[in-house]
């Protein structure tokens, strides 16, 4: 199958590696010169592990290309896949949807033949039909069928997750549309990978009904783990206490400092704005949103708490930056709203992340170090924020040692509070 794919970020860069990877011919497409010439040169312009090796075995092979241009590559498709951003709006929390709309009035001037438009970006319900309406404006005569196919990638985890899903979601009820979508990930189905055909509508509501799921049940054991605090009892067996039962399950329970990235907080905020215009408000997700947001700001007051209750002229270090470990993405970082407001309790902040380096532009008067050990040396108290494998093995004398007094606050529960007592740090964790 020859493959367009509109949009070189995060989901498109790793949809398209993953469909040359299956055997199909395929081209990513960017108008940014800049992302193009570094991807054609062998870079790889965002952090997510295994993608370098799989982009350049496939460059190698004759199957992924890169463009600027998109007229060769669409005109010679059996599908066209749109990838770019979805971003919330600023101000009411819809998705904006321009470079959606414009990827498809370009799509529409250039297709040739039977052609499958895929949305692959997270666009609201019934965006499919508006895009439908887009393709009868521009191009009436063109031969097209517009198909909703979700991603489900997690980052850090995206390569795995494309190649071995739980599911595949497919809205679209051409049976022309089915066939090929049903070729392209023909190796999947090969491995009985279910592989749901549903109507457009329910596909697109498919994804935020997942993401909104999840991030209510990482709200649900946040709050759980609150509940632990105020009578003494542990989290982490709770979570396990209940994921044990299969109606529940033992996954995304575990507590932290709320959840963040570029999905769940930007489609749980789009699905309560469609299920209010429908007359049909979804209040656990609203809810949801509000508690979360909280979240962020009450473990700013429990690192004051570690402090005995003053930052003023103290240092805290930070360790992890990104919003979740192994990738540098900060979209919606819960660092971005815990230092800042560390900052305000007159906290001077002096962080490390491995890949994060994006932070040193959104986070104003922070003492950037290059390695945990610099952090934690004379800080009066050490806080994780994110779990990087690297910050589980710390040598925990010599932090000790270089700290001004041997406190730390851990947001994910990546030690144990006996073992830290043991080695004399005043030890705070998440619901334990
Ligand atoms: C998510 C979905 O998992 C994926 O299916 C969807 O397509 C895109 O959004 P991603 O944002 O990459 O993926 O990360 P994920 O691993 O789901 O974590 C999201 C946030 O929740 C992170 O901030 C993470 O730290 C937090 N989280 C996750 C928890 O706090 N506890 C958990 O148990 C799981």
């Amino acid at each position: 199958m020859r493959v367009a794919m509109i949009g070189t970020g995060y989901v498109g860069l790793v949809s398209g590696a993953c469909f040359a990877d299956f055997g199909h011919t395929v081209t990513c497409i960017d108008k940014d010169a800049s992302k193009i010439e570094q991807l054609k040169a062998g870079g790889i312009p965002i952090y997510e592990p295994g993608l370098d090796l799989l982009v350049a075995s496939n460059v190698k092979a004759g199957r992924l290309f890169f463009d600027t241009d998109s007229r060769e590559a669409i005109r010679q498709a059996d599908a066209v896949f749109i990838g770019v951003g979805t971003p919330s709006r600023r101000g009411d929390g819809y998705a904006d949807l321009s470079y959606v709309y414009a990827a498809a009035e370009e799509i529409a001037t250039l297709v040739e033949g039977f052609t499958v438009v895929v949305t692959k970006s997270t666009v609201p319900v019934g965006t499919g039909d508006e895009i439908e309406k887009i393709f009868k404006r521009v191009r009436p005569d063109a031969d097209v069928a517009v198909v909703s196919n979700p991603e489900f990638l997690r980052e850090g985890a995206a390569i795995e997750d494309f190649k071995r899903p739980d599911r595949v979601v497919v809205g679209t009820e051409d049976e022309r549309a089915q066939e090929i979508m049903r070729e392209l990930y023909r190796p999947l189905y090969l491995n009985e990978t279910p592989i749901l055909f549903t109507s457009r509508r329910t596909s697109e509501l498919i994804k935020y009904a997942a993401n909104a799921f999840l991030a209510l049940k990482i709200t649900y054991i946040n709050e759980m783990a609150d509940l632990c605090e105020a009578v003494g009892a542990d989290v982490q067996q709770v979570a396990r206490g209940i994921g044990l039962d299969g109606r529940i399950g033992g996954k995304f329970l575990n507590a932290g400092p709320g959840y963040g990235g570029s999905c769940f907080p930007k489609d749980t905020l789009a699905l309560v704005r469609t299920a209010r215009d429908a007359g049909a408000p979804v209040e656990l997700v609203e809810t949801t949103v509000k508690v979360n947001d909280e979240r962020k700001r009450a473990m700013a007051r429990k690192v004051l708490k570690a402090a005995d209750g003053d930052l003023d002229g103290k240092t805290v270090g930070v360790l992890g930056l990104t919003f979740k470990p192994n990738t540098d993405d900060m979209r919606d970082a819960p660092s971005l709203a815990i230092i800042p407001a560390l900052q305000d309790k007159g906290a001077k902040v002096q962080a490390f992340d491995p890949e994060g380096h994006e932070a040193t532009k959104l986070l104003a008067g922070v003492d950037f170090k290059d390695d945990p050990y610099a952090v934690a040396e004379g800080a009066d108290v050490l806080v994780i924020i994110t779990e990087w494998d690297q910050f589980r093995a710390l040598d925990l004398d010599r932090i000790k040692l270089v700290m001004k007094k041997p406190v730390l606050v851990d947001l994910r529960n990546i030690y144990k509070p006996a073992d830290m007592r043991a080695r004399g740090f005043a030890y705070s964790s998440i619901g334990r």
